[in-house]
């Protein structure tokens, strides 16, 4: 299982033995890396950055730290060893062994679930491709960097599954997959959300604290599916990701600390005034990428699910940790709309996997949420940050086409029209923010005002490390 880094891929897929598929991957490299230059991060590419790099799967020391330009990161094919006999773990299939290769049965389905997965991963590389020149020091344009090539080495990690188990299917799939663009009218990513703005580093935190964080959750579920190359990929990918939510949560607390801090040092309670951002706007932006991010769980109530579940492909995170892995008796009380009035409905179980997903989604979300409220308390400022309820602002599933206040009670397009710039960030807001970005910190140690230095550097470097070198 161990990786050779001075291979052309790296891989501990034993790439070699496939001269095949080694040479089709090695045919869309040269165009992943034209994909990276064109809208990956914007400048910075020749700049030494200090990254870390997968050289193992193992729980210790799967990671080395080292200067590295961007365009010569290693990306490279790394699954998580296999587990001896391990068998699927949910619906109809449960207790069967799982399938090395892709049940004909299937192909469609895993294809789709493969591919909006793998999408994710270069749409928020295109996304965050400016954050770059704004950035509040050396230590976070790093952590921005770390994010950026790691969601490139998750795209290779799905295109490698793409290439090798579904022909030449798979090898377009992959060629799409640079042609999308975030953003874009005419080719936009797959999912809503990665087809929204990351303007600032506001954005940006929210980002990584809130859609990587589904991200956690959408591998967790594959990592249970019934195919096994999937599940280990998804293993793997969770562990990098682990920093991803850390750089996310880390990030609004730190914005957060230093909010509360200028709040309490202006006579009239203006952070803005103290080169800080203000809470209630931190509030705003917290209300649109949680709304956002809730959806990519998709519908509560989901035909397409309960079929995944069903035939083993996608189960729940840590499936584990549910009492029952097949579903098929219990019912689950949702709240849907019904006559303009919310009710309260039984559903069939299968059809409410997603909403199982989404609760452990928000009970993560609400522990970072307690920590941030400890921030501002400490500081000695009074205010609450809330996460909005799970029908604000939704975009798909049951309460799209509704409107709900933050506290989730159904309110009319009127209301909610009045009410909109007070719960969502206004381009006023957003100018705000932005005129405190308006350069990158690149002074070792340095801070910029609107946010607090992280309590420890990375890889026990100290704060005024040189975490990136310019040529
Ligand atoms: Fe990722
Ligand atoms: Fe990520």
């Amino acid at each position: 299982m161990s990786i050779d880094l001075s291979a052309k891929i790296p891989n501990n897929v034993d790439l070699d033995r496939d001269p095949k598929l080694r040479r089709a991957l090695e045919a869309w490299q040269p165009k992943y890396v034209s994909w990276w230059k064109e809208v990956g991060p914007v400048g910075f590419q020749n700049a030494d950055i200090y990254l870390r790099t997968a050289v193992d799967v193992g729980a210790k020391g799967w990671a080395n730290f080292d200067y590295v330009k961007m365009p010569d990161y290693r990306w490279g094919i790394f699954l998580a060893r296999p587990e001896d006999d391990r068998t699927i773990g949910f619906g109809d299939v449960a207790g069967q062994p799982v399938w090395q290769d892709v049940p004909g049965e299937h192909r469609a389905a895993l294809r789709r679930l493969i591919v909006t997965q793998a999408d994710t991963e270069p749409a928020s590389v295109e996304q965050q491709a400016r954050l770059g020149a704004i950035a509040p020091s050396l230590y976070d344009l790093r952590n921005l960097f770390q994010v950026n090539v790691e969601e490139g080495r998750h795209l290779w990690a799905m295109v490698y599954l793409l290439h090798k188990y579904f022909g030449r299917d798979g090898r377009d799939e992959g060629d799409e997959l640079l042609a999308r663009r975030a953003g874009s009218a005419d080719k936009p990513r797959i999912l809503a959300t990665f087809n929204d703005p990351v303007e600032d580093w506001l954005d940006f935190f929210m980002f990584t604290m809130f859609t990587d964080r589904d991200g956690k959750f959408q591998l967790l579920s594959l990592a249970e599916s019934g195919f096994e190359p999937l599940a280990r990929s998804c293993q793997f990918m969770l562990t990098e990701e682990a920093h991803h939510l850390f750089v996310g949560e880390t990030g609004i607390d730190r914005v957060v600390q230093r909010s509360a801090e200028m709040t309490r040092a202006d006579p009239n309670g203006d952070a803005f005034r103290g080169g800080a951002i203000d809470l209630a706007v931190i509030q705003k932006y917290l209300n649109l990428w949680f709304s956002s991010c809730l959806d990519l769980f998709g519908g509560e109530i989901s035909s397409n699910a309960a079929s995944y579940f069903a035939c083993g492909l996608k189960g729940r995170p840590h499936e584990e940790k549910f009492a029952d892995h097949l579903e098929t008796d219990h019912v689950k009380q949702l709240h849907l709309v019904q006559d303009d009035r919310l009710t309260i409905k039984e559903i069939a179980a299968r059809l409410t996997v997603n909403e199982d997903a989404r609760d452990g989604y928000i009970k993560d979300c609400e522990r970072a949420l307690a920590k941030w409220n400890r921030t501002i308390h400490e500081v000695g400022v009074t205010f609450e940050l809330t996460l909005p309820n799970r029908r604000f602002n939704r975009r798909i599933g049951e309460y799209a086409g509704h409107h709900f206040d933050p506290r989730g009670h159904l309110i009319s397009t009127a209301d909610f029209t009045r009410m909109h710039d007070t719960w969502l960030p206004t381009a006023v807001d957003r100018a705000r923010v932005r005129a405190l970005q308006t350069r990158a910190v690149t002074k070792p140690g340095e801070f910029a005002s609107w946010i607090a230095p992280p309590l420890r550097g990375i890889w026990g470097q100290p704060l005024d490390f040189e975490y990136v070198r310019f040529d």
